[in-house]
């Protein structure tokens, strides 16, 4: 069982979680994950692991609430427990002195893109983060990412906030301007992941994304998590989650996320009409 020891909710629908996690706060690197279950009947589920305080042995991770397990993750309190978490997993981010490093965070992606961009910052990198979100309440991590970078640029695709517009759009003015990044990170929705690609692909700026198949075990057994990357199968899990944006089949992964679609929708809710008579 692993204690919630601290709830914050950043948006709606967004929720940084602490849990008591020693083990995993003492060996996780920049880019690592954990699959969680939240009861003993509950299915597994991929998080990032957004921050650790070895100290005080917790982990932090970002959660938004899109179906039946991170609609009852984000549901619950400071002092309850859930029922395991294993981790890390995943190979970690790869970080080096590049010179001047663009990380994306798009939506939730932000919370993924955090560890990283802090890791590109302290080895030494001009860091550039673009962070964005569909409006103004689902932006999250503005002040976290400021804090890690030299320069910030914020968008909301409704222009409720700071530019409007996609994180592509302001990647693009960068490249216009000739500020041309070393490497770009992003890491968001996949339409988005695919669309910096394409952009970075013109320009021919290596490009990582951090790519989110569904995952069972995380261990490289189940086969579940694979992805097409250069014409060569993968596990997410145990190759990634980092992979070149420039050899990753996006049409291969969207398809995949699709698969349980019907299933996911039913059990969210069976979950809500559960909530409605109890
Ligand atoms: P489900 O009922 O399983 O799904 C609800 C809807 O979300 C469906 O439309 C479904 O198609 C879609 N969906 C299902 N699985 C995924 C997925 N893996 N990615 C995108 N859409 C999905 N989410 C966070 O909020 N914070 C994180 O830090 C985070 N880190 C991740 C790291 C990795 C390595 C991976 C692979 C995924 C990560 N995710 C993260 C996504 C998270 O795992 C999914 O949102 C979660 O599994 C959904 O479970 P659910 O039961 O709530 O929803
Ligand atoms: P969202 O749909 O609100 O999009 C966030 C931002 O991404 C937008 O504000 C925009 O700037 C950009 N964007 C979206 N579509 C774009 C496009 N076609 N072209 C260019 N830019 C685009 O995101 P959200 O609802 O906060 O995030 C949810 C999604 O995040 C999930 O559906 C899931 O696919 C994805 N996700 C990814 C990971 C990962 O590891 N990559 C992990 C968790 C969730
Ligand atoms: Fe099973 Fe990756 S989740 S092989």
């Amino acid at each position: 069982m692993n204690k919630i020891v601290r709830k914050k909710l950043l948006s709606q629908v967004i929720a940084e979680i602490e849990l008591s996690a020693p083990h995993i706060a003492k060996s996780q690197k920049p880019g690592q994950f954990v699959i969680i279950r939240v009861d003993d009947k509950g299915e597994r589920i991929p998080l990032t692991i957004a921050n650790s305080n070895q100290e005080k042995g917790t982990i932090t991770i970002i959660v938004q609430a899109i179906g039946k397990t991170t609609v009852k993750l984000n549901a619950m309190e400071e002092g309850e427990s859930i029922a395991d978490v294993v981790g890390p997993l995943g190979k970690p981010s790869h970080i080096e002195h590049f010179g001047r490093v663009v990380t994306i965070g798009g939506g939730v992606g932000t919370a993924i893109a955090w560890p990283t961009t802090r890791a590109f910052k302290k080895a030494g990198n001009e860091v550039i983060s673009i962070i964005g979100a569909r409006t103004k309440e689902l932006l999250i991590l503005e002040e976290e990412m400021r804090a890690v970078s030299d320069r910030i640029i914020v968008t909301t695709d409704d222009g409720s906030y700071a530019n409007k517009g996609f994180v592509t759009d302001s990647l693009k003015s960068l490249i216009d301007n000739n500020e041309i990044p070393n490497l770009v990170l992003a890491i968001g929705p996949v339409p988005m992941m695919r669309a910096v690609a394409e952009l970075t692909r013109k320009y021919a700026i290596p490009t990582v994304v951090s790519l989110n198949p569904i995952m069972l075990d995380g261990t490289g057994m189940c086969g579940v998590c694979r992805v097409s990357v250069g014409g060569k199968t993968m596990f997410a899990c145990v190759d990634g989650p980092e992979f070149d944006a420039h050899q990753v089949d996006f049409a291969g992964l969207m398809q995949r996320l699709k698969v349980y679609q019907k299933e996911e929708k039913l059990s969210l809710e069976l979950l809500k009409s559960y909530e409605r008579v109890s």
